[in-house]
């Protein structure tokens, strides 16, 4: 399976941060906002990334990420030229992909819960249809919203509804088989003007074969798309770090504990921080793990 990142967009609700610098290499607390969505895409065990990004912002990409070896990942890149839609990443994506089954995570989404890991690795091997994952939020209006029905199956997907049917937002990660470039291709833009990622969800609905994992209590789905959020995400992973003494978001470490870089690479990507409490942090998983 592949996967996309798509860290383009304009921004908007973030400016003026967001004039001259891309708002997912902005700061969640001591890490690029990027690095969180990589790290889930990477713990679903995925390698082969391509990161899409504004035809101003993508250098940035490239300066931070490189091509990947260091954390035994292959990247590529390309340019979404104006921010038309979220399933227009398939359109963009199209040859790289392949035919493959695609997973596309949202560079402004964070997710943090105990055994994700598990639970993208089912996603990831579903051999056919496409699942997302649904969290409860107070503001399901921001939102693309699913129902669900009495036997707890998704039954509606609408996005940013007027008048919400319930409070289960869709979260910015999605796994898709490997017909998702050809149902991207069939969509329509919306009134708003946009390939919208819930009109390729509904046609798996539609089809009976979309499945949508609910989120509990115990995770934290957050979005570091305003000032506000952006500062809870940041609070978010200083007070778990800082706390447990456990990073959050480091692809770095996710690199070693999934097997795609040996101790000696991790204690190089360390060495490299080392000036940093994350350096040493990572320091701690090379000498302690
Ligand atoms: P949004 O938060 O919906 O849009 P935005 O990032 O442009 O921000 P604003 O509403 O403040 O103007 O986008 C969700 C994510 O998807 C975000 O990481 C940007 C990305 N995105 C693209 O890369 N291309 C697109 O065409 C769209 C619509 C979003």
């Amino acid at each position: 399976m592949k996967g996309i990142l798509l860290a383009g967009g304009s921004g908007t609700r973030l400016h003026p941060m967001t004039i001259a610098a891309s708002k997912q290499l902005l700061p969640v607390y001591d890490k690029p906002m990027v690095y969180y969505p990589l790290t889930t895409l990477m713990l679903a065990g995925i390698r082969d990334i391509m990161i899409i990004s504004t035809p101003s912002d993508l250098p940035q990409f490239r300066r931070l990420l490189g091509d990947g070896a260091r954390l035994g990942l292959r990247f590529a890149y390309a340019e979404q030229p104006t921010p038309d839609g979220i399933a227009q990443a398939f359109l963009i994506a199209r040859d790289w992909i392949g035919g493959e089954a695609c997973a596309l995570a949202l560079g402004d989404n964070l997710i943090f819960a105990d055994h994700l890991s598990a639970l993208l690795q089912e996603a990831a091997a579903r051999p056919r249809g496409a699942t997302v994952f649904a969290y409860r939020v107070r503001d399901p209006e921001r939102y693309g919203v699913v129902s669900f029905g009495a036997d707890g199956m998704a039954t509606d997907i609408v996005e940013k509804p007027h008048n919400p049917t319930s409070n289960w937002a869709v979260t910015g990660l999605y796994f898709y088989d490997e017909r998702v470039c050809d149902l991207a291709a069939s969509i329509r833009p919306s009134p708003r003007g946009e390939l919208e990622i819930t009109d390729l969800n509904r046609l798996y609905l539609e089809e009976g074969t979309l499945q949508v994992d609910r989120l509990g209590r115990g995770c934290a789905w957050l979005d570091a798309g305003k000032p506000d959020s952006l500062l809870h995400a940041a609070t978010f992973v200083q007070t778990l770090q800082e706390r447990q003494g456990l990073l959050v978001g480091s692809p770095e470490e996710v690199a070693f504990r999934m097997g795609f870089i040996d101790r000696e690479a991790l204690r190089a990507e360390a060495n490299r921080l080392i000036k940093t409490e994350l350096g040493r942090m990572l320091l701690d998983v090379v000498d302690h793990t």
